[in-house]
């Protein structure tokens, strides 16, 4: 299988040393990067592939499939090249898909959209709860002032996070308020959403901890099924604290299960 990544930064990094080690068994044979210089330097650290650097729209045609890493303001688009060339894509800015509806039916019979559970656990359980019905969605996710900064949130409402000395709740709302607020912080509340009751009805409490070294998601689901409640804690990826380590692994996991006959989980 062709693979090109599309976002060379933290996570696509991370997929393509995997590719290239072996992890996944695909033909690395494209990168595209809005800034070309993190294209080719990722291209420059891999020994066993030399990828093109390409634009989306020509990596797209040569590819059977696509990861991307990049941002969700590239989504809509890339999913809609995709559509066209016949090429499947993996989408790791969630946020992205939010009122894709009509792309996503386009897609249906087409190709395969790839949605990994990233930095959140118990999404099979989620999945299989949402067959029958899910009463209610909460997510609560706890991070270190770093992993927050320069969301459009903090800064509309003015807030001046090296002043947050305690635990402080910031934000309470909807999973599309959180979105919108947090759109590179919180990918779990748009995978949440897409996964059972939609942006609106799935709630969210985004929390600052001056202390934390992690980046905590916890979540609580109640329905026909009973009651699920997880907790995730996770590193903060090295390069990109926003991102944590859990979310690469995701992906290079589920581009595993996409070329091994053992599909295990929901
Ligand atoms: N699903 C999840 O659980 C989850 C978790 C963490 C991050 N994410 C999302 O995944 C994406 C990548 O995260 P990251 O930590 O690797 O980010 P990063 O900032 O480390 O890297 C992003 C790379 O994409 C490039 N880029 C940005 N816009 C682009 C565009 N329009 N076209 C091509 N390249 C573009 C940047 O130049 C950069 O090299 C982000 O949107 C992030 O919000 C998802």
């Amino acid at each position: 299988m062709k693979i090109g990544i599309i976002g060379c930064g933290t996570i696509g990094r991370e997929i393509a040393t995997a590719i290239d080690k072996g992890t996944i068994e695909m033909e690395l044979i494209g990168l595209c990067d809005i800034v070309p210089s993190q294209a080719e330097s990722l291209k420059k650290d891999l020994k066993n592939f030399s990828p093109a650097v390409l634009e989306k729209e020509k990596l797209v045609e040569i590819c059977d499939l696509v990861a991307e890493s990049a941002s969700k303001d590239v989504v809509p688009e890339l999913l809609g090249l995709c559509i066209e060339k016949g090429c499947d894509i993996l989408i790791m800015s969630m946020g992205g898909l939010l009122g894709q509806g009509d792309l996503i039916k386009q897609a249906q019979k087409k190709i395969a959209i790839y949605r990994p559970s990233g930095a959140l656990a118990g999404l099979d359980a989620i999945k299989a709860a949402n067959i029958a019905n899910i009463k209610s969605v909460r997510l609560t996710t706890t991070k270190p002032p770093k992993g927050l900064e320069g969301a459009p949130y903090i800064k509309e409402h003015g807030v001046t996070l090296k002043d947050i000395k305690e635990k402080k709740t910031i934000f309470e709302g909807s999973a599309s308020g959180a979105i919108k607020g947090f759109p590179k912080n919180v990918n779990v509340a748009a995978l949440l959403s897409l996964a059972a009751l939609g942006p609106e009805k799935t709630q969210v409490t985004i929390v600052v901890d001056p202390d934390a070294t992690r980046n905590c998601h916890e979540v609580e689901i109640e329905g026909d099924f009973g009651r699920i409640t997880t907790r995730t804690e996770n590193f903060p990826s090295p390069n990109n604290p926003k991102t944590s380590y859990l979310a690469s692994l995701s992906a290079i996991a589920t581009l595993k299960t996409i070329t091994s006959s053992l599909k295990i989980g929901t």
